[in-house]
């Protein structure tokens, strides 16, 4: 068996059943992926030969078949074969397709065999997959977004975070593209072939491809930036402190195991505002504002470097694991980049956020370990499993100090790495490495209540940030006539306070919004973070001179933070659903598979208020 980073490649079994892959990893196993795509920009589609590695499981009977998931892939052919023979072809069945789940492909696997080789293609139902047509003289892109459960729709795999693989890719593109994924680079003779090895074990999710014209700048070391060539530079400029960051982080946790990170700007369709796949991390342009203040958010992919990519949660039921952990890691790498006051903004506009979340959210949608059976993995992504998560460690930290919690936490990386792991095993974890440790101290914090019980346990951390709430001071004191625009003094405000004083107006008429709209200029802002809450104000207050704007908006942006929220908005407004369907109708085209998919549940049913 390879060995990797002194732990076997293959790791131990989560204990706990995924619900959200039909495949059989507890009988037969898929170790590695070894794939051959072929993008065809003409027919949207790829074509694909996956030739996985299998090992069958101690006391599995020679009769079970191998189970894959799969969601929309036209299977053509299957093989096995046995190492350094001939392959055999494999009489291969499809099971009942499940809406959400997809369709289980299930191949019969002879004794001894070791390889299952499949060739398909994606169809247009390829969830995961964006294409994007040419612009001005452009060329066509490509990318793709496994997290959760997309992944199955453009490769056939055991689809579940608790099966980690390595991969090896080769990847053929039309001449004047180049491809990136989330793996070392290697050398390829031909100019339109690139070659990919990724050689620890991640789970499935994390396995990314994209496909476009991409420029590229350096920006230190390990670190560079790869973005359209139009905004290249002022991507390098954003981002320049990525190196520092690495450093930092390094501090914190130990050596970085990834190699490289490199970060990829996409177009502005891509729906997050990252994604944290390895060795290179994804975001939308929007982060690029000028002046760096958008960068916890590169800062938050990368801390998932250990969070989430290291240490991976072995069920979507599990995925506070992930979030919670770099969400609080994220901030901690805040105040050491930029200053305690900083962090404080950050995490208060987070906890106020999470506090407005929490009184619509349905009691069962605000346990940490939440229970998924029967839905979307998706439904399981709101502030709660970032924003609790993250406040259960502060209050961890608090309770037993900062350099005891650094102590455990790092050791948890250590002891879990290239591991997927379950919330009972992180209990245990945590009983025996740390509050066993501090008995007096950790008996302050219940632990079970933060983990499986819906609200916030007492005493959670407050957090105060000084120049926040003088920002809400201000504009309340607007608000309520007693102060002038002209007596606040904004020059100096950053992304965040900005936004505190919009998030702290009440219901204003049309005239008081276009009061504000002729001093700050909020129609015409460019932060799209900013302009995002304005939109929000607009709409709850009926300012029309913005509509314009936000069908701009909506028509040009699909990072899902922002568009789902403003069509929630939509429709709570009079005569709004009309208003929304319209808009979405016209912008859907330019959205990816997943933002398409809330918009649509949220059309569906407004008054349902289960997502973030
Ligand atoms: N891994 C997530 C994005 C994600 C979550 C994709 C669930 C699919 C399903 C990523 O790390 C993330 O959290 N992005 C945030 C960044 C933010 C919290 C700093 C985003 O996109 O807004
Ligand atoms: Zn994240």
């Amino acid at each position: 068996m390879k060995q990797h980073h002194g732990k076997p490649l293959m790791v131990a079994t989560a204990v706990e059943p995924d619900h959200h892959s039909l495949s059989n990893p507890h009988e037969i196993r898929v170790t590695h992926a070894k794939l051959e795509l072929t993008v065809d920009f003409d027919n949207e589609r790829l074509l694909g030969i996956a030739t996985l590695s299998v090992n069958r499981q101690p006391g599995c009977p020679a009769s079970a078949p191998l189970v894959l998931d799969t969601k929309n892939l036209a299977i053509l052919k299957v093989w096995t074969r046995r190492r350094f023979s001939r392959k055999c072809a494999a009489a291969f069945t499809l099971g009942h397709p499940d809406a959400i789940l997809g369709t289980p492909l299930v191949v019969p696997v002879p004794a001894g065999a070791q390889e299952v080789i499949i060739e398909y293609q994606t169809t247009a139902g390829a969830d995961a997959l964006q294409w994007m047509p040419a612009q001005e003289g452009k060329q066509k892109s490509l990318f793709t977004q496994g997290q959760a459960i997309l992944t199955r729709t453009w490769i056939p795999l055991q689809d579940s975070p608790g099966v980690r693989i390595t991969y090896e890719a080769r990847v053929t593109v039309p001449s004047g593209v180049r491809a990136l994924m989330s793996a070392e680079h290697k050398v390829s003779l031909a100019k339109n072939v690139f070659r990919f090895k990724m050689p620890y074990c991640i789970p499935p999710y994390l396995i990314s491809l994209a496909v476009g014209d991409f420029a590229f700048r350096k920006l230190g070391r390990r670190t560079g930036v790869y973005a359209d060539p139009a905004i290249i530079e002022s991507a390098a400029w954003e981002f320049a402190q990525a190196e520092k960051m690495l450093e930092t982080m390094e501090k914190f946790y130990g050596a970085y195991r990834w190699g490289r990170w490199d970060i990829l700007v996409l177009p502005a369709s891509f729906p997050f505002g990252g994604m944290e796949n390895p060795r290179l991390t994804f975001v939308t342009p929007t982060l690029i504002v000028g002046d760096r203040s958008l960068v916890n958010v590169i800062g938050h992919e990368l801390v998932h470097s250990w969070a989430g990519n290291l240490v991976t949660n072995a069920t979507w039921r599990d995925f506070w694991l992930n979030e919670g952990f770099t969400t609080y890691v994220e901030r901690r790498l805040q105040e050491a980049l930029f200053g305690i006051e900083r962090a404080e903004m950050e995490i208060a506009l987070g906890v106020e956020q999470l506090l407005e979340l929490l009184q619509r959210l349905p009691s069962s949608d605000q346990i940490l370990h939440i229970n998924l059976d029967g839905r979307d993995a998706d439904d399981g992504c709101t502030l709660v499993p970032y924003e609790k998560g993250a406040m259960f460690l502060r209050v961890l930290e608090a309770a037993i100090s900062r350099e005891e919690l650094d102590i455990f936490v790092r050791k948890y990386f250590d002891h879990f790495a290239f591991q997927s792991i379950t919330t009972a095993q992180f209990e245990d974890f945590l009983q025996e490495h740390c509050l066993k440790l501090n008995l007096s101290a950790a008996s302050k914090v219940d632990v079970h209540a933060w983990i499986h019980v819906p609200g916030l346990s007492e005493p959670h951390a407050e957090a105060k940030s000084s120049r926040l709430e003088a920002v809400a001071m201000s504009a309340r004191n607007w608000a309520n006539g007693e102060t002038p625009l002209g007596a606040i003094k904004s020059q100096e405000w950053s992304t965040h306070e900005w936004l505190r004083f919009l998030l702290s107006m009440p219901a204003l008429s049309s005239e008081r919004m276009a009061e504000l709209d002729a001093t700050f200029h909020f129609t015409q802002q460019t932060n799209a973070e900013i302009l995002h809450q304005w939109l929000m104000m607009s709409v709850r207050n009926n300012y029309e001179l913005a509509f314009d704007r936000l069908r701009a908006f909506l028509g040009s942006i699909g990072r899902r933070k922002f568009i789902q929220p403003l069509y929630r908005e939509l429709t709570k407004a009079p005569n709004g659903m009309a208003r929304a369907e319209e808009l979405f109708k016209q912008s859907r085209a330019g959205y990816h598979s997943t933002l398409v998919q809330s918009v649509q549940r949220l059309l569906a049913n407004p008054s349902a208020m289960t997502t973030d």
